[in-house]
């Protein structure tokens, strides 16, 4: 019998990608919010992530063996003009979906960020003493201490990712790629560093981190640290776009954006050690990303 993974934050940019690329392997379910999801032989169902005892009779009704914990308030802006309502989203309900997970012995996945440091250095391992400068980084910040907290066993995945999007949640590729597409130009950091790692990918790593019976806090991220700015350029290669229609930007001259860490490049050196290879560099993740397309992976997403 297949194991069952629930994913909350269902209709959300990471869920979608994860529930693809697990669906012929596992019974997915997606817990729902607020946006309704079809997809195909995908469960989805709404569930509120507000209520201990609510939550607990739910998977006592679904059963699910594994559980993803996608949903947050991801939107840095956001986060910033409603600190109360992150701290809501993004702490309290993900140490309700812990507390539930641990009581009921199920398979706990917390999904984190690399927003967690102040950018001033690079590839940090996950031993480095998280210091956020913004509302979103001290909430995802407080959730990882409140999760492992109320569940030790849980897993931790510090991340950046990305992947195909649906016509409601673009992606940092998908925004690179419409607008190259459509002859417009894109500004894109030149001074902004990351390890970002495709969806998809980060999902096989993850159910891979959770058969080794990993727990506590794991960096879950490509090999490669890179600029947006360079980042775009390997995409609009990939896709066979013009890469003159990228202008490279600098974060500092942006004095209106809520304040970012310009470095936040995570080193895979402890999951590449525990799982004995590498995940992968830039070019291979963006050529899968591009297969996506060919497959009609985007195709299926962007029409939700
Ligand atoms: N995107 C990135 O590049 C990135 C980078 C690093 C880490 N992360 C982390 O990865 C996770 C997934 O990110 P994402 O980009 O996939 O997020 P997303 O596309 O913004 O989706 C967020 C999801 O959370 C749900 N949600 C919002 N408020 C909720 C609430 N009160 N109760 C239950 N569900 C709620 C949303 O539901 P509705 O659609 O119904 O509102 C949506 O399904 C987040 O934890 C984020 O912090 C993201």
């Amino acid at each position: 019998m297949r194991e069952k993974v629930f994913i909350t934050g269902g209709s959300g940019l990471l869920a979608i990608n994860w529930a693809l690329a697990i669906r012929n392997r596992f019974t997915v379910s997606l817990g729902l919010y607020d946006r309704p999801i079809s997809l195909a032989g995908i469960e989805a169902q709404y569930i509120s992530l507000e209520s201990v005892n609510d939550l607990s009779s739910f998977f006592n009704i679904i059963l699910p063996q594994v559980v993803i914990h996608t949903a947050g308030l991801t939107s840095i802006e956001a986060c910033e003009a409603k600190p109360d309502l992150a701290r809501q989203v993004n702490v309290e309900l993900s140490a309700n979906v812990a507390k539930v997970c641990y009581n009921d012995g199920l398979k706990l996945v917390h999904i984190s960020t690399d927003h967690l440091f102040s950018g001033t250095a690079s590839l940090l391992d996950e031993t480095a003493q998280t210091s956020p400068i913004n509302v979103y980084g001290r909430t995802k910040a407080e959730a990882e201490l409140r999760v492992l907290e109320e569940y030790p066993e849980a897993l931790v995945v510090r991340t950046n990712f990305y992947g195909w999007g649906p016509s409601y949640r673009q992606s940092f590729s998908d925004t690179i790629i419409e607008h190259l597409r459509s002859g417009n130009e894109v500004n894109l950091f030149k001074d902004v560093f990351y390890t970002p790692i495709l969806a998809q990918t980060l999902a096989n790593v993850v159910h891979e981190l959770i058969n080794n019976r990993a727990r506590g806090i794991y960096n879950v991220v490509g090999d490669e640290r890179i600029s947006k700015y360079e980042f775009g350029l390997k995409i609009a290669k990939q896709f066979k776009l013009d890469t003159n229609l990228i202008k490279p930007i600098s974060m500092t001259d942006k004095l209106n954006l809520v304040k970012r860490p310009l470095d936040m490049s995570l080193s895979n050196n402890k999951v590449s050690h525990f799982l004995g290879r590498k995940l992968g560099g830039i070019d291979e993740h963006v050529f899968e990303l591009y297969k996506q397309e060919q497959l009609g992976v985007a195709h299926e997403i962007q029409k939700l």
